[in-house]
């Protein structure tokens, strides 16, 4: 049976500031999508990161499908007349449109979409970040699929060793899609200098060599882009297949360990370690750090099993006692260097007036 997966995610309004959605948000969504009886989809799931809550729809009607993309469109509407209500901060935030229009893709959400044939047992990966920017991927999607420091699979496995192909979108192209195409391991160096700049090389697809088959789709949005001014980062979703021609669970997790630096944190205009939290966490320091959750399911016949929390163990609470000392390193220089975003990547305009009003009192000697 050919599946589709979309994946799709939106910020539309939280309670005291930008640090979690109510229960009553997330209870419309819910009700709107468990009230749909039409077979339009064969299962759902429905989650939060941060302030930004996830979508996860199940169904055979393929990508970009309008009467799927509506049904997350209408909850997300449902959701933001609740936020409303309720007087939550940034009520209806990523909703930058005001009609939909055939597809929520430049409507605001991010959305992360795969189709395939499901295999005998399909395990699959949800990411969803918050505080940061489609980018924040790219390093560990890098290491998991292209470097057997992290993949040993790429050396035990003759399908994994076969490499994958990157597709990489150029998301400062507002004209439309500039995307690329690099196959691993043969040109990991040109995939490499293309992956260093998170902010503008985003990592779209990734497919395996050995079997052609889709193993990871992230979303590219970039909210600055579509609206044309800062409303908000772009807090990615990502969806990933693992095991047999693909990476390993552990190996696409093992990754999050580093909680490498990342763009967004406090108004979106910072440089902060991203944190792989459980799901459901909400942000707090600094309104960040930038936080990543990854629940994993088994899909037969259309039908999800429960997720399992990837980042609920042990593990990972040393993990984020670590990262917590790096957040709190970074913080502790404030304003200057590398803390803060470069001026092209600051999400607020406030800056560039005050350096224009001292532009004028500059006088050369
Ligand atoms: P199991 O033997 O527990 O199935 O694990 C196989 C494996 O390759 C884990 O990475
Ligand atoms: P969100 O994009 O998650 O709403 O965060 C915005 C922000 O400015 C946090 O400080
Ligand atoms: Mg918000
Ligand atoms: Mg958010």
């Amino acid at each position: 049976m050919e599946i589709t997966l979309t994946a799709i995610k939106a910020d539309i309004g939280s309670i005291g500031g930008h640090l979690a959605p109510s229960k009553a948000i997330l209870n419309r969504v819910k009700e709107t999508i468990g009230a749909e009886k039409s077979n339009l989809i064969l299962d759902h799931f429905i989650g939060h990161t941060g302030d930004d809550i996830a979508i996860l729809l199940v169904h055979d009607r393929g990508e970009g499908s309008e009467a799927v993309h509506r049904l997350a469109w209408d909850a997300f509407q449902a959701g933001t007349a609740v936020a409303k209500e309720q007087g939550l901060y940034g009520a209806g935030q990523d909703l930058l449109k005001d009609a939909f229009s055939g597809n929520v893709r430049g409507l605001g959400p991010a959305v992360a979409e795969m189709s395939f044939t499901e295999r005998e047992n399909e395990p699959f990966l949800l990411f969803t970040a918050d505080k940061t920017e489609p980018g924040a991927y790219n390093l560990p999607l890098y290491l998991a699929f292209a470097d057997p420091m992290y993949n040993p699979g790429l050396l035990l496995s003759p399908t994994v060793g076969k490499g994958f192909t990157f597709t990489v979108m150029d998301v400062s192209h507002t004209e439309g899609d500039r995307v690329i195409e690099l196959s691993t391991p043969e040109e990991a160096y040109d995939l490499a200098a293309l992956l260093r700049d998170n902010g503008r090389f985003v990592v779209e697809s990734i497919h395996s060599r050995a079997d052609g088959e889709q193993a990871a789709s992230c979303c590219t949005t970039r909210l600055r882009n579509i609206a044309g001014k800062y409303v908000g980062k772009d807090d990615p979703i990502m969806l990933v297949r693992t095991q047999k021609t693909f990476p390993a669970t552990g190996e696409v997790l093992a990754p999050f360990e580093i909680g490498h630096l990342v763009a967004g944190f406090m108004r979106g205009s910072h440089t902060g370690p991203l944190m792989p939290v459980k799901e459901g966490t909400g942000v707090s320091f600094f309104d960040g750090p930038p936080i990543v959750s990854c629940l994993a399911f088994s899909l037969h016949n259309g039908k999800l099993t429960e997720p399992v929390d990837a980042f609920d163990h042990p593990y990972w609470d040393w993990v984020r006692d670590n990262i917590a000392r790096k957040a709190h390193d970074i913080r502790a220089q404030g304003f200057s260097g590398p803390a803060m975003l470069p001026y092209a990547d600051l999400e607020y305009g406030g800056i560039t007036e005050r350096m224009g009003k001292l532009a004028e009192r500059f006088h050369c000697r």
